[in-house]
Order: structure tokens, then C-alpha cells, then sequence
């Protein structure tokens, strides 16, 4: 059998100096990301044009809408693209994950289907799309925290949940949760709520990551220009750091 050209390592020598991408949907033909090889190619591409050393893949892990991805498969379709981008001669690293979908029988598919972690770390990226604060978001969250995870809530900026959030994102991260903002909401692309509420957060220091949450090339150059955005606002030191050294700091050492 053949020994994988491009495996997936979390050894941190073996990673080049640069940006890594912590939410991505970047593997083709899974979800509403890349739609084809070349898709995801054209966007590692630019990826790297742009400081870009990896990405950790994290299709939707929801079995509402996609029923076939769990974290066998992603590791599959992780090994298949890193086939692609080595015969491509990019280089480029990726590591498997998953955007775990919080909703009322996520433990019960995490107990069926094993957890979506980021790159064989104890983090998992989650996400949840409520107008009103459920118990079950908080029993998903301790359920992870109770069996050793690091929850990282993916872009609560974009929450619809205006139920006094603020007050529930202390209690989470106060209990271990880490928060992880969208760079493309800097943008003022995804509307006047979001674009508001990351610059609130990332003023009370409520982020510990950014990522790009990227989906398909046509629109990665809008995420991309949010870096230069943040890094205007906040400092450029600060932002590559979210997006470079904190990544390494905890998934990566
Ligand atoms: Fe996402």
C-alpha cells in the first residue's frame, strides 16, 4: 500500500511559519463549500498568496442537513484532498475537524459518531443558529467540557440569540468555552448587527481566534480583506497573532 504523500501531522516542527485557518469548507463536494477539486485548489492558492500555511477542515456536522459527514469520512476526504493539493506541488497542509452543530441530540451524535476535534486536539469548533438560548446548548457545552474537550463557539457575532447573549457568553466562558470571530464580519458584508458586535467583542477581549469560515473562492477575497481590516482597527501584531502563534499555542504544541 502506498504511504500517504501528504499526512496529517501536529507535529509543530514539521509546520512552516505562517497563517493557519481554523474553520474552513474547503473539502470538496461535502457541504456548501468548495464545490470541486479545482474549487478547493483556486482557493488554497490564494490561501497561500496570502500568508496561508494550512487550514483545518471543518465541514457542517449536522445531520439535519448532511446526514454523511462524520469524522470517518472527514478524514477521508481530508487524506483525498491532500493528495490533490501534493500532486498540485502546493504546499500546504491539512488537518481534519468539524463544525459540530449544537442542537438538541448533539451528544447522542457525538456518542454515535465519535467528536469532530481540530487536528487530534482536545478543541472542538461548535456552532448554533437559535433566536432564544437553549438548556441544551448548555448541556451539549458541559457534555464536551465534562469529557475533556475545549469547546471554541464559532462566530457568535452572527448569533440571532439577542436574549441578554452577552450575559450567556459570560457564563460559557467563564465554565472554559473559548469564542472564535468571523473575519469577513469586519467587513460589514454580513450586516450592520455582526459587524457591530465583533468589534464590541474583540474590545472586551472576548476572542481567543479568528478564522476565515471560508466556503467558496468567489467569495474568499471579501474574508481575506477583513485581515487587513482587523489588523487597521486592532493592530496587525494582535490579529496575525489569532491567526498564527494562538493557533500554534493550542492546537499545535
Ligand atoms: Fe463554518
Amino acid at each position: 500500500m502506498n504511504p500517504d504523500p501528504n499526512p496529517q501531522t501536529s507535529d509543530p516542527d514539521s509546520i512552516p511559519p505562517g497563517r493557519i485557518d481554523i474553520h474552513s469548507h474547503i473539502l470538496p463536494s461535502i457541504d456548501d463549500g468548495c464545490a470541486t477539486v479545482e474549487e478547493s485548489l483556486q482557493s488554497v492558492r490564494t490561501l497561500i498568496e496570502h500568508g496561508f500555511v494550512g487550514t483545518i477542515c471543518t465541514p457542517h456536522c449536522w445531520p439535519n442537513n448532511f446526514p454523511h459527514i462524520t469524522p470517518a469520512h472527514i478524514k477521508a476526504w481530508r487524506d483525498a484532498l491532500a493528495q490533490e493539493i501534493e500532486k498540485a506541488g502546493l504546499p500546504y497542509q491539512l488537518w481534519t475537524g468539524g463544525e459540530l452543530r449544537i442542537y438538541p441530540d448533539a451528544v447522542q451524535w457525538m456518542q454515535a459518531n465519535g467528536v469532530p476535534t481540530l487536528a487530534d486536539s482536545p478543541y472542538v469548533l461548535c456552532d448554533f443558529w437559535e433566536p432564544r438560548w437553549q438548556d441544551w446548548i448548555d448541556e451539549t457545552l458541559d457534555w464536551l467540557l465534562d469529557n475533556g474537550y475545549t469547546p471554541i463557539l464559532a462566530h457568535p457575532e452572527r448569533s440571532p440569540t439577542h436574549d441578554n447573549f452577552e450575559a450567556h457568553l459570560d457564563r460559557i466562558m467563564d465554565k472554559g468555552v473559548l469564542l472564535q470571530g468571523n473575519l469577513r464580519c469586519f467587513t460589514g458584508e454580513e450586516g450592520h448587527y455582526p459587524d457591530q458586535a465583533i468589534r464590541q467583542y474583540m474590545t472586551e477581549g472576548r476572542y481567543t481566534l479568528l478564522a476565515l469560515d471560508m466556503h467558496r473562492p468567489a467569495v474568499l477575497q471579501g474574508r481575506l480583506d477583513g485581515i487587513a481590516i482587523a489588523s487597521e482597527e486592532f493592530g496587525e501584531e494582535r490579529i496575525n497573532a489569532m491567526l498564527d502563534s494562538e493557533v500554534r499555542r493550542l492546537l499545535f504544541s
